[in-house]
C-alpha cells in the first residue's frame, strides 16, 4: 500500500478568520492541537507511506509539534490551496500512485471516512475521488455541483455560487484522492482567481471533468465530521463535538456522567470504571482517574493529576500534577498541586499545596493515613508522615516535615510528639 500512496496535508493557511496571533491549527480542542486530529488519523491510516505538510504560517512551531514522522515543504507565499499543493511537485518527483489531500482544519474527520474514500478511489479505479458531506448548514463550504446524472462536474466556492448552487446541502471537505500523474499535470492548468489572488485546488474538479477523468465521491449523509474550522466560533462548535465524542467514549466504556453538557474532559484523559463525575467539571490535560472515584461537582483536574481507585475529589478542589492515593478524599476548596497524597488521607476544606515561591514549583508529600486538618496551608517543599494530623488552620512551612503520627498545630505550626489515633 505504502509505496503509491503519499498523503499531503495542507497546514500552510494564516487562519485570518481565527483573528489570532498563533496559527490556527495549533490551537487546541480537547486539549489537543487542530493539526494533531489530522495527523493521527493519516498515521492510522498508514503510517509508512509518504506523508508530507505544507507549512508556511508559523512553519517552525509546527514543524517542532509534528516532528519527524512527516516531511515539509515551505509554501513562502500564500496564494491557495491549489498553490500550496503545488509545493508538493518537489516531494513527488519520482512518485506514482495516488495522492491523499487533506485540510489541516478539520479534527472531527473519521478514520473509517478516509479509509473509505482511498478504498473507493482504488476500487473504482478513479482519478479523482471526492469526501463530500451532506450539511443543514452549508455556509461557507465549497459546493459540490453535479450534472444530472449525478456525476461531479465541479466545486463552487460560497462567495462565487449562484443562489441556486447556495442552496445545494452537499459540501466540499476538503479531503480528496487523486491519481497524482493527473493532478500534477492540471494543477499546471489552473488560473489564479483575480478576486482573491489565489489559486484554488476545487479548480481541479472542473479541469478533470472536461478532459473526461474519472471523478468519484464518497458522501457523508451526517456531513458533520467534514466541518473545518476558521473562526473562534467554529472552534467552540467543533469543540463540543470533540468533547461529546469524549464523554460517549467515557460512558460507554461504564463511567457516570452526570450532567455531560457541564462537564469537559480533554482527550488524553483515563477514566475507570464505575467512577462518578458531578456536574461543572473540568479535566484537562493527561489525567488518570481510577476506578469508583467521585470528582466534582465543581472539581477541576490539570495536568499530571492521578486519582487512585476510590479516591474522591469535591466542590472547588483544583489539583495539579498531583498522585491521590487509594481512598483518599478531598472534598471542599483545596488546591493540591505539585503532590503526592498516600492511601487513606483525608483533606479538610480550605486545605493549600503552596507549592510555588514566585520563582520554582517545590513538592508536598502526604502519607498514608494522615489526617489535614481544615485550612492546613502546606508551604512545600514538605512532608506530612504517616498518621500525622494537622490542626485546623495549622500553617506547616517549608523543610518542617511532621513526623509520622504527631500533631502540628498553630501558626506556624509547632509539633506535639503524641500518638493521635
Ligand atoms: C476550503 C475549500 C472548500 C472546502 C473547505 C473545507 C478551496 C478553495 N476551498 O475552503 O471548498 O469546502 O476548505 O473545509 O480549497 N492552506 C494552505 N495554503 C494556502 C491556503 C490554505 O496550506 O495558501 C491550508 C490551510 O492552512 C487550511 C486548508 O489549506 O488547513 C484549507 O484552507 P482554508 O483557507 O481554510 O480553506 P476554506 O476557505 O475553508
Ligand atoms: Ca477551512
Amino acid at each position: 500500500m505504502s509505496e503509491n500512496l503519499a498523503i499531503v496535508i495542507l497546514a500552510a493557511g494564516e487562519g485570518t478568520r481565527m483573528k489570532s496571533a498563533c496559527s490556527k491549527v495549533l490551537h487546541k480542542v480537547a486539549g489537543k492541537p487542530i493539526i494533531r486530529y489530522i495527523a493521527d488519523l493519516v498515521m492510522s491510516l498508514d503510517s509508512d507511506c509518504r506523508k508530507l505538510v505544507v507549512v508556511g504560517h508559523q512553519a517552525d512551531d509546527i514543524k517542532e509539534y509534528l516532528g519527524s514522522d512527516f516531511s515539509y515543504v515551505h509554501q513562502k507565499e500564500l496564494l491557495g490551496t491549489g498553490h500550496a499543493v503545488m509545493q508538493a511537485k518537489p516531494f513527488l518527483e519520482d512518485f506514482s500512485g495516488e495522492v491523499m489531500v487533506l485540510c489541516g482544519d478539520a479534527p472531527l474527520l473519521n478514520g473509517e471516512s478516509i479509509a473509505r474514500l482511498l478504498d473507493v478511489h482504488r476500487q473504482e479505479n478513479l482519478d479523482c475521488t471526492l469526501l463530500t458531506g451532506i450539511l443543514k448548514n452549508p455556509e461557507g463550504y465549497g459546493r459540490i455541483v453535479r450534472k444530472s446524472h449525478g456525476e461531479i462536474s465541479k466545486i463552487v466556492e460560497e462567495k462565487n455560487a449562484s443562489l441556486f448552487e447556495k442552496a445545494n446541502e452537499e459540501v466540499n471537505s476538503g479531503t480528496y484522492c487523486f491519481r497524482w500523474e493527473f493532478l500534477n499535470e492540471v494543477l499546471e492548468t489552473i488560473e489564479i482567481r483575480k478576486d482573491k489572488g489565489e489559486y484554488y485546488l476545487t479548480d481541479v474538479v472542473e479541469r478533470m471533468f472536461r478532459s473526461g477523468k474519472r471523478i468519484g465521491s464518497v458522501v457523508l449523509e451526517d456531513g458533520d465530521e467534514v466541518r473545518g474550522i476558521n473562526s473562534k466560533r467554529d472552534l467552540a462548535n467543533v469543540g463540543e463535538v470533540v468533547f461529546s465524542r469524549i464523554k460517549n467514549a467515557h460512558m460507554d466504556a461504564g463511567v457516570t456522567i452526570v450532567d455531560p453538557r457541564t462537564t469537559f474532559i480533554d482527550h488524553d484523559v483515563v477514566i475507570g470504571q464505575d467512577t462518578i463525575i458531578y456536574p461543572f467539571t473540568v479535566i484537562e490535560g493527561k489525567v488518570e482517574i481510577g476506578r469508583n472515584c467521585h470528582v466534582g461537582p465543581f472539581s477541576h483536574l490539570r495536568n499530571g493529576t492521578v486519582l487512585e481507585n476510590g479516591s474522591e475529589v469535591g466542590n472547588f478542589v483544583e489539583v495539579k500534577n498531583t498522585r491521590i492515593k487509594k481512598g483518599s478524599k478531598a472534598k471542599h476548596l483545596t488546591y493540591l498541586g505539585d503532590a503526592c497524597i498516600g492511601a487513606k488521607v483525608n483533606i479538610g476544606a480550605g486545605t493549600i499545596t503552596a507549592n510555588y515561591d514566585g520563582k520554582n514549583k517545590h513538592k508536598t508529600t502526604i502519607e498514608d493515613g494522615a489526617f489535614i486538618g481544615s485550612g492546613t496551608i502546606m508551604i512545600a517543599p514538605v512532608k506530612i508522615g504517616q498518621d500525622a494530623v494537622t490542626a485546623a488552620g495549622a500553617v506547616i512551612t517549608k523543610h518542617h516535615d511532621v513526623p509520622d503520627g504527631s500533631l502540628a498545630l498553630g501558626m506556624p505550626a509547632r509539633i506535639r510528639k503524641k500518638e493521635v489515633k
